[in-house]
């Protein structure tokens, strides 16, 4: 069933695991006793989000929740670089403190269009965490704010990433060849 695909551990659960919290931290720092809106981008998000929203539990901030979906047009392992909206979030984000959340970045076309979209609702900060960043790939001019591990330009599965809709349920992150 699965032909000739082949997953190479390269980052394990453990690592990851250490690596949010100390993300958690991290954040928490920067946020200390304030309200942060966390806007996550489905669907690779949600794994790595959920993780780090119950490390942030621990620590003496206000979470709110919230998703957005954008669609970047393209095959399965390449980005076109034309994101569009495809649901936008639900709780207003004018005045509050937004941290952006997403899978990875990798070109860069998805955060930068998120952070132009968001910018004009007038958040009172904006900022973005990533959990893996592909730097040799970037093509916008944009940096996430949090990164949990940068990686070389290979195409990975688990922990919430996908190739073709599958894998996502891996828990450590795994190279697809
Ligand atoms: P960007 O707009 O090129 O930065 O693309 C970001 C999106 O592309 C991510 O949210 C992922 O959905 C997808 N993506 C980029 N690289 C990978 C990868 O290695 N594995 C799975 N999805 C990826
Ligand atoms: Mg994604």
């Amino acid at each position: 069933m699965n032909g000739n695909i082949k997953l190479k551990t390269l980052i394990t659960e453990k690592q990851i695991k250490q690596r949010v919290a100390a993300l958690s931290r991290e954040i928490s720092a920067h946020y200390s006793g304030e309200t942060l809106m966390i806007v996550g981008l489905l669907n690779g998000s949600f794994i790595f989000l959920a993780d780090l929203v119950r490390q942030l539990n621990q620590y003496k901030l206000h979470l709110i929740v919230d998703f957005m979906r954008i669609y970047s047009y393209g095959s399965n392992t390449v980005t076109s670089g034309k994101p569009t909206l495809c649901q936008d979030v639900t709780i207003d984000v004018k005045g509050r403190h937004i941290l952006i959340v997403d899978d990875i970045l990798d070109t860069g076309h998805t955060i930068e269009y998120v952070i132009q979209y968001l910018s004009a609702f007038k958040p009172l900060s904006l900022r973005s965490c990533v959990c893996l960043d592909k730097t040799g790939r970037r093509q916008a001019n944009v940096q996430a704010d949090y990164v949990g591990f940068t990686i070389p330009d290979v195409f990975v599965v688990g922990y919430g990433l996908d190739y073709d809709g599958r894998f996502r349920e891996i828990p450590d992150i795994s190279i697809l060849s």
